[in-house]
């Protein structure tokens, strides 16, 4: 009786105050994962070294408790129990990424690996069997090191090796797979690999984050290109490259032109050529590196530029607009002699512009991820106002935790907050399609080793068999995707969990 009361109460209440947060019918919910964070396996068969590989290995001080992913959460053996997690979540799709020298241990397609061909085909097909949509990305970071040792994302070559790579996996998984994501976050491949010297291939702080900006933009462009002419008229099906977004908000309002040029640096520089009408870089991004680099006595910008036939090729090859967004920063220029901290999401060097965190804002185990949730929306309303009416696909979102704990509450206070601001700009007009909770379990976190969790399900990596638990914001995710709304009414706690 207390039940029915409740629900007739719960149903009437949310009808009279507009509370019931509805997702609207096509808005789609999921969860990501990447494959050198997952597979392990990273020696089996003919699968080729990755960047990761490489790194991990030979500079382990690099890395949280010198951790690296040779095993992983051994997905590459636990796919089934990965099925059967996205399963018990309720997810419509999940975003996983193929490793590309698992699939051409070469990196080029003069081999294909049929272990590799039948780990991503068991995988896609077990997810289809359960009625969950795959949707891969094509490069989540794992560079084959042979490519990587002639230069990778810097040698002009590697759109062609991009697109031929591309066009083996449209071929063998294109029947299945109908939402694609090209490459992963270029902001941190380029800007943080090629640029701060922390990571491989530490190249030139200077030339080395623009020469792979560009020649990333092409690689995309051709994979498209090659889906357009290829596969688009048998298969239909959608392709974006994945925004990393981080919002920018001025420090004050004296300050809201710095923040505009601080999100064409960040933003603009990946996004521009793809999805403006104009294409090519953002014209405050190359007016002011040609002057910086012209003031450090360079010959010419250190920011390649564009031939008219590249600026065809890249822009429009889009079919929707993919973004990860976790966090955001106040802009502000630098003080003069101020001692920066050189780092990307700190310091814009050709801009002098400094990104700093808001001290009222808190943050969960990543210091580097403050909440903000407005952020999220204000990003979508700036996509909009930038590159139009575009469908925007919220790829990746999540909160991260340290130490062992399964009733992670925070975590699920920051989603709820985020999609509040994502109903939000839906209710604006904003064209929103999906989210992506990052991430499906708990895995290697890059530099932050295992110890960083951002997992929905907590992985035991202290047991052979890679346990993975449900925490507390399984089921709270859970009981969101079925009801298709924020809130839950009490009745309706999810019970199908292991
Ligand atoms: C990346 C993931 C990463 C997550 C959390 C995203 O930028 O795509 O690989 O694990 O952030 O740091």
């Amino acid at each position: 009786m207390l039940w029915v009361t409740t629900v007739v109460l719960w149903a009437s209440v949310s009808h009279v105050y507009g509370y019931s947060k509805q997702f609207p019918p096509g808005f789609k919910f999921g969860a990501a994962t990447a494959a050198y964070q997952v597979e392990g396996a990273y020696n089996v068969s003919d699968k080729g070294e990755c960047k990761w590989d490489r790194l991990t290995h030979r500079y382990p001080e690099l890395f949280t408790n010198h951790d690296n992913g040779d095993n992983a959460c051994k997905s590459y053996y636990y796919w089934r129990r990965d099925i059967e997690m996205a399963a018990e979540l309720g997810l419509q799709f999940y975003r996983f990424s193929i490793s590309w020298p698992r699939l051409l241990p070469t990196g080029l397609p003069n081999e294909i690996s049929d272990d590799g061909k039948n780990y991503y085909n068991n995988l896609i097909d077990g997810l289809l069997e359960r009625g969950i949509e795959p949707i891969v990305s094509i490069y989540h970071w794992e560079m084959p090191q042979l490519l990587q040792d002639l230069g990778g994302w810097a040698n002009p070559k590697i759109s062609d090796w991009f697109a031929d790579y591309a066009r083996v996996v449209f071929t063998l998984f294109g029947d299945r797979v109908k939402i694609w994501l090209t490459i992963n976050e270029p902001i941190v491949e380029c800007d943080w690999y090629y640029g701060q010297g922390i990571l491989a291939p530490q190249l030139d702080y200077y030339v080395g984050p623009y020469m792979c900006n560009k020649n990333l933009l092409l690689s995309h462009a051709k994979a498209y290109r090659v889906y357009d002419r290829e596969f688009r008229h048998k298969y239909h099906g959608k392709l974006s490259i994945v925004n990393h977004l981080l919002w920018l908000k001025p420090y004050s309002s004296e300050y809201e032109e710095d923040a505009e040029i601080a999100r064409q640096f960040l933003t603009g520089r990946y996004a521009h050529a793809i999805y403006s009408k104009k294409g090519g870089w953002p014209s405050v991004v190359e007016k002011t590196v040609a002057k910086v680099s012209k003031e450090q006595g360079f010959r010419e910008s250190r920011l390649p530029p564009f031939t008219k036939e590249e600026i065809e090729l890249v822009r429009g090859t889009y079919d929707f607009f993919a973004m990860n967004h976790y966090t955001s920063r106040l802009v502000r220029t630098a003080e003069p002699d101020e001692d920066v901290v050189e780092s990307l999401f700190t310091y814009i060097p050709d801009a002098d512009l400094v990104l700093e965190n808001d001290p009222t804002w808190t943050y969960g185990y990543s210091e580097t991820m403050p909440i903000y949730p407005p952020g999220i929306r204000e990003q979508m309303e700036w996509v909009r106002k930038h590159y139009g009416d575009v469908d925007i696909f919220i790829t990746e979102n999540g909160y991260s935790t340290g130490g062992s704990n399964l009733d992670d509450d925070a975590r699920i206070s920051y989603i709820r907050s985020y999609l509040e601001e994502v109903l939000l700009a839906i209710q604006e007009g904003i064209n929103v399609i999906g989210y992506t909770y990052w991430s499906l379990m708990d895995n290697f976190e890059w530099t932050g080793g295992y110890g960083t969790k951002f997992g929905l399900y907590e992985v035991d990596f202290s047991d052979p068999h890679r346990k993975r638990t449900a925490r507390k914001s399984a089921r709270y995710y859970a009981d969101l995707i079925s009801n298709r709304s924020l809130y839950i009414p009490p009745a309706c706690q999810s019970n199908s969990f292991k």
